[in-house]
């Protein structure tokens, strides 16, 4: 398969809208129309319970994987990390959903585990840590992806990898503007209170 094969397949399966299909299905909701209106697990999780919650990210973080094991079949470090990159913007930005998707954490935890395990476990650990001790998702998600591209660099992966891991970081940081601004006027919503 050529290289502009393997990005547009990657791209598609990023655009399987997997939080919105299980919100759908689990409770017959447009999860667009409820909470932040976003599509990814923590608004599944608040508006269609924690069971859906899990599905969307296991769904989402899937295609990350998914994506990664099928690209280093074709391919080195560049074509991986450009499969890498098309799933992300497929997830964010998903033919499927007339272009409006998710913030991506899941997704991108994914596509990093399958390059490189333990910085895809040290980010989960991260994002666990900083949503515990802030009760913020969206402050855990900013720290997690923060952490992705330092990660990449203290583990010497090759460059492609950490061309990945600061560009998806930046886009991930854009897709939260609306939390930031939500977080420095206190109105962003703690798990505590949303979450059950
Ligand atoms: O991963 C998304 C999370 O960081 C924020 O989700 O629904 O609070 O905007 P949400």
């Amino acid at each position: 398969m050529s290289v502009f094969l393997v990005i547009i397949a990657s791209y598609l399966i990023g655009s399987i809208p997997v939080s919105y299909l299980v919100a759908r299905l689990w409770k017959g909701i447009d999860i667009r129309n409820y909470g932040s209106g976003n599509v990814g697990m923590t608004n599944v999780w608040r508006n269609a319970g924690p069971v859906a919650g899990v599905l969307a990210w296991a769904g989402d973080l899937g295609k990350g994987v998914l994506t990664i094991l099928l690209a280093k079949h074709f391919g080195g470090p560049e074509v991986v990390a450009a499969a890498g990159i098309a799933v992300l913007v497929g997830h964010s930005w998903p033919v499927f959903l007339r272009f409006k998707g998710g913030k991506m954490v899941a997704t991108f935890v994914g596509v990093i585990a399958a390059i490189a395990l333990p910085v895809g476990l040290i980010a989960a650990v991260v994002w666990l840590a900083v949503v515990g001790l802030s009760g913020y998702v969206s402050v855990g998600s900013i720290a997690a992806v923060l952490a992705i591209p330092l990660l990449i660099w203290a583990f010497h992966l090759e460059w492609p990898y950490l061309v990945l891991g600061i560009l998806v970081a930046a886009l991930v940081i854009y897709k939260h503007k609306p939390n930031i601004k939500r977080l420095a006027g206190g109105a962003e919503p703690k798990i505590k209170r949303k979450f059950w």
